[in-house]
Order: structure tokens, then sequence, then C-alpha cells
């Protein structure tokens, strides 16, 4: 039996499209109600939170698993990574109100001491760091955007996709600071140990997503050259 990790929440459908566009079992993930447990032929899903998938598969409690490249980032933890499945798309940023905003467009001296708010405090400081800039971080477990209209934060450093969180809460982007995506990620250890067993999803899901990019490449293309992208991929 192969286990794998998946992250409940946002990128579930993501995970349930490429689990099942693969050709792997997804019926009864696709039903889990509340289990967190779902056996399906030969697969075990584990349910968890996104930020919990790194240390599933990091403790070998999952062999495989798909999570997003900044929950990954964050967590610190050394995973091999197989494949960008480019699903899940989204980006990290600093956003904030106006007066934030208007700090951001000058010298970044003007930045020393700010106050983030962040469920990403790790790549919150490395981020600014790399601007020679100390922050305070206020690290807040969801809902980040709250933080700046309470007067907790300057700013927030966060994920956005649509941007409608931040634009109901009054905030904006700032700056784009890295793009985010979900991964198909698997421990060293279980790769060294459990190849032979784990080789083949890995292939399906590979082969999978390669066809899906091929044929978003073949979008407006004439006929002949489209079919020479899919039959490479
Ligand atoms: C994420 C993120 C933002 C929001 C961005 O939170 O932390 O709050 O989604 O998405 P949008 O740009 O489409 O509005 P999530 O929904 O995962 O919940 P959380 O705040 O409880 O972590």
């Amino acid at each position: 039996m192969l286990t794998f990790a998946l992250p409940t929440g946002r990128v579930m459908e993501d995970c349930i499209e490429i689990i099942e566009g693969a050709g792997l079992p997804a019926a009864r993930l696709k039903n889990a109600g509340r289990n967190l447990v779902v056996d399906d032929g030969n697969f075990r899903y584990l349910l968890t939170k996104p930020s919990d998938v790194p240390a599933m598969v990091h403790y070998g409690a999952a062999d495989l698993a798909l999570a997003g490249s900044d929950v990954i980032e964050e967590s610190g933890i050394a995973l091999s990574e197989l494949l960008d499945t480019g699903r899940g798309r989204c980006f990290m940023a600093i956003a904030g109100p106006d007066g934030a905003a208007e700090k951001f467009s000058g010298h970044a001296s003007r930045l020393m001491g700010m106050r983030v708010a962040t469920k990403y405090p790790r790549i919150a400081e490395r981020t600014f760091a790399a601007w020679g800039v100390q922050i305070k971080i206020l690290k807040l477990n969801g809902s980040v955007e709250l933080a700046p209209a309470l007067k907790l934060s300057d700013c927030i450093f966060d994920i956005v996709q649509t941007g409608g969180t931040l634009r109901a809460n009054g905030l904006r982007v700032i700056r784009r600071t890295a793009p985010v995506s979900l991964r198909l990620v698997a421990g060293c250890g279980a790769l060294q140990m459990r190849w032979s067993s784990m080789f083949g999803a890995i292939e399906t899901i590979e082969s999978y997503i390669a066809k899906g990019n091929a044929a978003n490449e073949n979008r407006g293309k004439p006929r002949d050259q489209r079919d020479k992208n899919l039959s490479a991929a």
C-alpha cells in the first residue's frame, strides 16, 4: 500500500483532480466527509492540514504528498521534489493599506522595524532580510488580513490567489515576492527504500501533468504542431 498525504482546504480540489486525472483511485477521496484516512485500492490518503504535510512525509507517515511550495519552504524540511504540478497557483506577497504601500516606494531603511503579520514567519523574515531590513513578526495561523485593520501590524505577508480577501479587507498587493504551486514530493528515505512501489504512481502523475501542459501549449497552434507536442508528452 502506498500512503499519500494531501492538504485539506483550498487546494484539495486540485489534488483530487490530479489523483483522478492520473488514474489513481479517487472515488472514496471525493466522498471522504470528515474521514482523515481514506483507503482506496492500494492507496491510503492522509488528509492533513496543509502546513503539516511536509512533516507527514519527513517522518515517514506518508510515502508521497502534494504540498504547496509555500508550506514546503516555510517548514524548512528537506523533501525530495519530484514535480511541479502547476496546479494551485498563487503567489506570495506583501500586502497592506495605502499607508504601508507608500513606505515601500522609498529607501529600504523606511521599512526597518515594520510590523508584519503572517502565517509564514520564516519566509517573511528571509524576504525582508534579503533587503537588509529587520522586521517584527506577528505570527498568526489564519485570517491574517485582520491584523492591519486592528492596528496589530503595518502590513501582512501572505499568499494571494484571487485577491478577493485583500480587497474585502481594504488591503492591496504591495510587492509580489514568489510564485506558489502544488508540488509532488517524497521523503528522501521513502524514495530510497520504496522506489519500486512508488515509481508507477509517480510516473502516471508526471505523465498526466505533462499531457495537460502540452494541451495548454497547443491552444491556438496549427493542428500539425499540436500533435507533435502531445506525442512528445
Ligand atoms: C488564504 C490566504 C488568504 C487567502 C487568499 O487563506 O492566507 O487569506 O487565502 O486568497 P484570495 O486571494 O483568493 O482571497 P485561507 O483561505 O487558506 O484561510 P486562512 O486565512 O484560514 O489560512
